[in-house]
Parts: C-alpha cells; structure tokens; sequence
C-alpha cells in the first residue's frame, strides 16, 4: 500500500495577523496524519478516526471530504493519470482545533496519490496542489499550514515569502498544547476578524505590531536565542484578545498554563476555542496539567518541533 505521513503545524506567532500580509511563524510538530492509498473499484475515502466512509462519485458529499475530491483531480490533471482507489487516513491530530489537521491530511493524501500514480512529486508541487484545497477548506487561508505540513521545520511565513530553518530546538523545552474541545469555524473566525480590521485604523497599529513581535522572534530563532520569545508570546496573545478571537474557555487555559509554570502562552490557530500551547523550560508537572485540564474536559499534548515534513511511509 502507497502510504504517506505529514505532520501537523503548531502557529508559534502571527496567525490571523498572517491572512493580511503580515508575517507568522510556525513549527511542524510530533503529530501525524498518514493517508494509505491502494487498487479500488469505486473512489472513497475512509476515516478511521471518526468512523465515516465517503463515497467521493456520490452526488453530495459532505464538505469537510470536498476536498478529497478536489486533489483526486487536480492530481488527474497534472499527472493525466486516473485510477479508482481507496484512501484510508488515520491521524492522531485532534481535527478543527487549529493544529491544521485538514491541511496535513491534504498534504499526505496528495503525496501518496502522486505516488500510487507512480509519480514521485517535488514539495512544491504537493505544496502548491494542497494550498488550492486549504481554499476550498477555509475561503481566504493564508497557506502557512500546508506549507509547514509540506516542508516541516520552522517557517516564517508572509505573503509569497517563506523561509524555513531546520529547528535546533533546545532538549529542556516543551511546548504543552492544549486542546479545549470548543470546535470552530476557522473561515467564519477569518470573516469576523476581517470584518473587525476595516471597522477602525486603531487595527492598522495592532497589525504593525504583531509584524514587529514575529520579525523579532525569528531573528531570535535565527540565532538560537530561546530566552527572546518568552515576552514576545505572551504579548502576541494579548493582540489576539484584541482581535476578540479568544474566549473563557481559551483565557481558562492560557492562565493555567502559566499557573502551572508556562514561560509564556497563548492561542494558536485561528482561536475562538481550539488549542492554545503554553512555552515550558525543565520538567513539567503532569498532575498539575491533569488537574487543571483534564477536570475540565480538555485534552492536552506534549509535543516537539520536527524538521522533517511529508515523508513516504509505505506498508505491505
Ligand atoms: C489558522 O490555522 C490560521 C489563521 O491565520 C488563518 C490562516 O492563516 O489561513 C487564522
């Protein structure tokens, strides 16, 4: 079987901010979603994570699997090659909560599909074809999250500029993302964040001054320097509150990571719910977080950057 794995994205700095040409930073981090590909009579997708079998020549599908059957032709028409098959994705990135679970699925599924065709493709080209579905996912994305699912690593990333650094990220840092369930729209939350920008140029200043906290950061990144991002975090998370993309559940969260000894926190992805990840140096203290998230309902994950994007990962 033709199987490809991509990791998820986790936004360090600049989201929504990104989407009008400022810049974002973002990692790849320690989650997967592996799409497996093989011989069928009919075109369909299965999840294994929910338990759904889609149907892609079926009239009306549902619109989170459009885009399975958008790539299935775009990926005809590049590769003038077309042949029925079954997709099975299983993925251990929590969906909808800002981790870019859709883009990372796209990303696997059209590397695997090049290769069932027997087509080995470049990144770009995985790149470029699953940025035209994240349009179809979400109306106006940005196109950081395929990109960081394509190439992993860190990636500054700014309309038509991206720069990637292989992380040296330091043993006794953890990034905690937690999860708080509350499942969003990321394309509503996009509307409503570009709506807030043109009603006041206060917006226009915000906006500059999220540009300046992620250039800073990556330069600090560029040369190693950890200790830098600590305030710039935390006072990116203060302009997401601005924005009014963060809730009770959100603030809960943030203000327990640091309870429990965060250096820093804040949402990441598009906020109203969704994940938000707390900075931790040394040790971490599970019974803390289990008290203060799991009590609640909330998931959480340890995770990591990994500098190593889409990746073949076939199986007999
Ligand atoms: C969503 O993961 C990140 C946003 O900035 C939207 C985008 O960049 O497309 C909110």
């Amino acid at each position: 079987m033709i199987c490809s794995v991509a990791p998820a994205k986790l936004i360090l700095l600049g989201e929504h901010f990104v989407v009008m040409d400022k810049p974002a930073i973002a990692t790849a981090i320690n989650l997967y979603a592996r799409v497996c590909i093989e011989e069928n009579d009919r075109f369909v997708v299965i999840s294994e994570e929910l338990g759904e079998k889609i149907y892609l020549d079926n009239q009306n599908i549902p619109e989170k699997y459009s885009q399975f059957k958008l790539i299935t032709e775009l990926v005809a028409s590049k590769t003038n090659k077309y042949r029925k098959f079954k997709a099975t994705i299983s993925s251990a990135i929590p969906p909808s909560s800002g981790l870019g679970s859709s883009a990372a699925t796209a990303v696997a599924f059209i590397h695997a599909l090049y290769r069932f065709y027997g087509v080995n493709p470049s990144l770009d080209e995985v790149n470029s074809v699953a940025f035209e579905a994240e349009k179809i996912v979400h109306g106006k994305p940005s196109g950081v999250d395929n990109t960081v699912s394509t190439y992993g690593g860190l990636i500054y990333y700014k309309k038509g500029l991206v720069k990637r650094l292989d992380i040296n990220w330091p043993d006794d840092l953890n990034l905690v993302v937690v999860d708080t369930g509350v499942k969003r729209n990321t394309g509503v939350v996009v509307r409503n964040v570009l709506k807030l920008y043109g009603s006041d140029d206060v917006f226009i200043d915000i906006y500059g001054v999220a540009e300046k906290i992620v250039d800073k950061a990556w330069r600090a990144l560029e040369k190693g320097d950890f200790d830098k991002l600590p305030v710039l975090i935390n006072v990116n998370h203060g302009l997401l509150v601005s924005i009014n993309v963060s809730t009770v559940e959100t603030e809960y969260a943030i203000h327990k990571l640091r309870e429990a000894g965060a250096l820093a926190s804040k949402i990441s992805g598009a906020g109203m719910g969704g994940v938000v990840y707390g900075l931790f140096k040394g040790s971490i203290d599970y019974n803390i977080l289990d008290q203060f998230f799991k009590s609640r309902g909330f998931k959480y994950y340890v995770v990591k950057p990994v500098n190593r994007g889409v990746f073949p990962s076939d199986s007999s």
